[in-house]
């Protein structure tokens, strides 16, 4: 996998930078070439002859550097290679690419750099913790530059929680996965394209007020995360979660119902829908356009009408059906024999279906118990991480496209 490609790797300035010399090696062993590209505080942590020696290869330091840039210029260095890794990824890096600064060689190079990029931060857990930083975290992942860590635990600092980079392995880990992810990828989904919808719906009763539900998107994003790693096309319709989408889909963002109807409709046709998403039943009739007032004495009455059901109407169009269409049902009690009618009635081919009682803490928690209802009757399937079922679903859904 890593043999003959070259990864350009920018060292930022934190006292993670060690792990990187630890990074290079690694890197090196397993047939890639290392093009180390080190900022001036970088250069307070390991020394650019320790970096260059492991490399095999001239640090680039500085911009203005006239002997590298004659021979190449700051945009081809990062053309070049296949794949760009900032590790230790600062604070400081990060808020440049996000609010585009360009004054030092690093810096210069992310943005000149049409090669995707993988971060792996660093940090105090104060600063990752800083509203900006996780602004700035959360518009990279939206613009794809792919992450690593950070991982939790105890900081060089003295602090324990979330900003220490992710060690050596988990990033060369996740240097293949995203070299695998690039357009060579040839997985059974490659050519396929899916609708993921995810997420809750939020209806508006006035400008500054809205229904809602608990989902998290985190089974609806698992999903489309498991679709794109095995080569799919993703379309994924959100609505307000609480977790960032997932890297390498196309992510479309709404808020209510009938926002979400628009943005499916928008995305078909497709080879396949899997409508994840917690869609609010009824929608307020009237919604104020301007903020109700508070009267003494008279108590808002709200009115409710049906929202559109999206799984229905995509599972009963007369044309360009998408081949597979999946459903959710959050049941809480009877759970198959509810679930097994709500497929016949919206008329999709699988159900996923889970118990989502407060006791299970599934709804807004981390693992899942599924039941697959399709025509062959319930399978059921043990409690396990969402990523895990989202990952069984994609291995089914890929078996049921081929
Ligand atoms: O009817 P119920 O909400 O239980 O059905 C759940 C399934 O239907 C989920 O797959 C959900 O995404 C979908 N649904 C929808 N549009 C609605 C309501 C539910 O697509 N208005």
């Amino acid at each position: 996998m890593l043999a003959g490609r070259q990864i350009l790797l920018i060292i930022g300035g934190g006292i993670a930078a060690y792990k990187s010399l630890e990074l290079i090696r690694r890197l090196r062993d397993r047939g890639a070439s290392v093009i180390p590209v080190m900022t001036k505080a970088a250069e307070e942590f390991v020394t650019p002859m320790s970096v260059s020696a492991l490399a095999g290869h001239a640090v680039h330091r500085d911009l203005f550097d006239l002997g590298h840039e004659a021979e190449m210029g700051h945009i081809q260095l990062s053309r070049a290679a296949d794949l760009v890794v900032v590790a230790p990824a600062t604070a400081d890096l990060m808020g440049k690419i996000a609010g585009g600064l360009a004054n030092d060689l690093a810096s210069t190079l992310l943005m000149a750099t049409d090669t995707p990029v993988l971060l792996a931060p660093a940090m105090n857990v104060r600063m990752w913790d800083h509203p900006a930083v996780q602004r700035n975290a959360a518009w990279l992942r939206d613009q794809g530059f792919g992450f690593v860590g950070p991982n939790e635990g105890d900081m060089a600092c003295g602090e324990f929680g979330p900003g220490r980079m992710s060690e050596p392995m988990e990033i060369l880990a996740a240097i293949e996965a995203r070299l695998a992810d690039g357009p060579l990828a040839d997985g059974p989904l490659k050519g396929k394209r899916i609708v993921v919808t995810s997420g809750p719906t939020h209806e508006p009763i006035d400008p500054v007020r809205y229904i809602a539900n608990r989902s998290s998107g985190a089974q609806g994003t698992a999903i489309a995360r498991a679709l794109a790693s095995l080569g799919a096309q993703v379309v994924f319709v959100t609505g307000p979660a609480d977790v960032p989408p997932p890297e390498g889909v196309e992510v479309v963002r709404v808020q209510s119902a009938r926002d979400m109807r628009a943005a499916v409709q928008a995305a078909l046709p497709a080879d396949a829908a899997v409508m994840a998403a917690a869609v609010a039943d009824w929608r307020v009739a009237s919604e104020s356009k301007s903020k109700i007032k508070k009267t003494k004495g008279a108590l808002p009455v709200l009115e409710f009408e049906e929202n559109p059901d999206i799984l229905a109407e995509v599972s009963q169009m007369a044309q360009g059906r998408p081949g597979l269409v999946v459903g959710f049902a959050a049941e809480t009690d009877d759970v198959i024999a509810h679930a097994t009618a709500k497929r016949a009635r919206k008329g999709c081919d699988w159900i996923v279906a889970n118990d989502v009682s407060p006791e299970t803490g599934i709804m807004g928690g981390t693992e899942n118990a599924v039941h697959l209802i399709s025509d062959a009757g319930s399978e059921d399937w043990p409690r396990m991480g969402k990523q895990a079922v989202a990952d069984r679903l994609a291995d089914r859904i890929a078996a049921a496209l081929s």
